[in-house]
C-alpha cells in the first residue's frame, strides 16, 4: 500500500547514475526534506577507520553504527549538505572511492544494516522527503508514493565520478575508476541482503547521454502526477 501521509520520492541505483545531484535540486525544488543513505554507509565506513575497527567486525561496526554520531547541515544556499562526524566536517573525505569501497562492504551486513534502518526512517518528516540510496524503494521506504530508479553506462558513470572527484581536488583516474565502479555495482547488486535492484513498482530512468535538467524535469512531471492523484481522494 502506498503512504500518502507524507509523500517520499525514493531514488535508488548504482553510483554515477545521477541520484545525489537530481535528488539535492529536487529536495530544493520541492521545499522537502532530504535522505543521503549512502552518506551514511560512507560515514560508518569513515568513522570504523578513525576507530580502527576493521572492516569484517560485524560485531563492533554494528555497535559503531548504532551509535554513529554524524549529522548532516545543509548549506545556506542549499547547494550541498555538509556531513559532520564526530563534530567535524568529513563532506570531501566522504567522497573518495575508497570510502565508497569500504561503505559497499559494510553494507553487505545484516546487522549493519537493521541499525541504520530507524536512523534513516527519522528523515521522514513533513512536508516531504526525498531518498537517495540502492534500498529506499525496496527496504527502507517500501510503501512510498514516487519510485526511481536510475541507471546509465557504466562509461558515462564513471566520467561523471571522475568529474566530481577533480572538482573537489581529489585525484582520479579513469579506467581505475571504471574497474572500482563496477565492483561495487557487482557486490552492491549481489550481496544477500537488501540487494541493490530496481522495487516492481518502480519508474526505470536511464540517463546515458540526458541532460540533469531533463532528468529532473520527467521526475517532476511523474511526482506531480502522483500527487494530484492523491489530492483527488483527499
Ligand atoms: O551512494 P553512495 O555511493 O554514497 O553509497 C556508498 C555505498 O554505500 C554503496 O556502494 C553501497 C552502500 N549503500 C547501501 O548499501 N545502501 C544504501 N541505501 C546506500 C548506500
Amino acid at each position: 500500500m502506498k503512504n500518502t501521509t507524507i509523500p517520499i520520492v525514493t531514488l535508488d541505483g548504482p553510483g554515477g547514475s545521477g541520484k545525489g545531484t537530481v535528488s539535492l535540486i529536487l529536495a530544493t525544488q520541492l521545499g522537502w526534506h532530504m535522505l543521503d543513505s549512502g552518506a551514511l554507509y560512507r560515514g560508518l565506513a569513515l568513522a570504523a577507520h578513525r576507530h580502527n575497527v576493521s572492516l569484517d567486525n560485524e560485531t563492533a561496526l554494528a555497535t559503531l553504527a548504532a551509535h554513529l554520531d554524524v549529522q548532516f547541515k545543509p548549506l545556506p544556499d542549499l547547494s550541498v549538505t555538509q556531513v559532520i562526524l564526530e563534530g567535524q566536517d568529513v563532506s570531501r573525505a566522504l567522497r573518495s572511492e575508497a570510502c565508497g569501497t569500504a561503505a559497499s562492504q559494510i553494507a553487505t551486513i545484516p546487522a549493519v544494516r537493521q541499525a541504520l534502518l530507524a536512523r534513516q526512517r527519522a528523515f521522514l518528516n513533513a512536508p516531504g522527503l526525498v531518498a537517495d540510496g540502492r534500498d529506499m524503494g525496496t527496504v527502507v521506504f517500501p510503501s512510498a508514493l514516487i519510485k526511481i530508479f536510475l541507471t546509465a553506462s557504466i562509461e558515462e558513470r564513471a566520467k561523471r565520478r571522475y568529474k566530481q572527484l577533480i572538482n573537489i581536488g581529489i585525484d582520479a583516474k579513469l579506467p581505475t575508476l571504471i574497474t572500482e565502479i563496477a565492483e561495487r555495482d557487482q557486490r552492491d547488486s549481489t550481496r544477500n541482503i537488501a540487494p541493490l535492484m530496481a522495487a516492481d513498482d518502480a519508474n526505470i530512468i536511464d540517463t546515458t547521454g540526458v541532460f540533469i535538467d531533463n532528468v529532473v524535469a520527467s521526475i517532476l512531471s511523474v511526482i506531480r502526477k502522483e500527487l494530484s492523484v492523491v489530492n483527488m481522494h483527499t
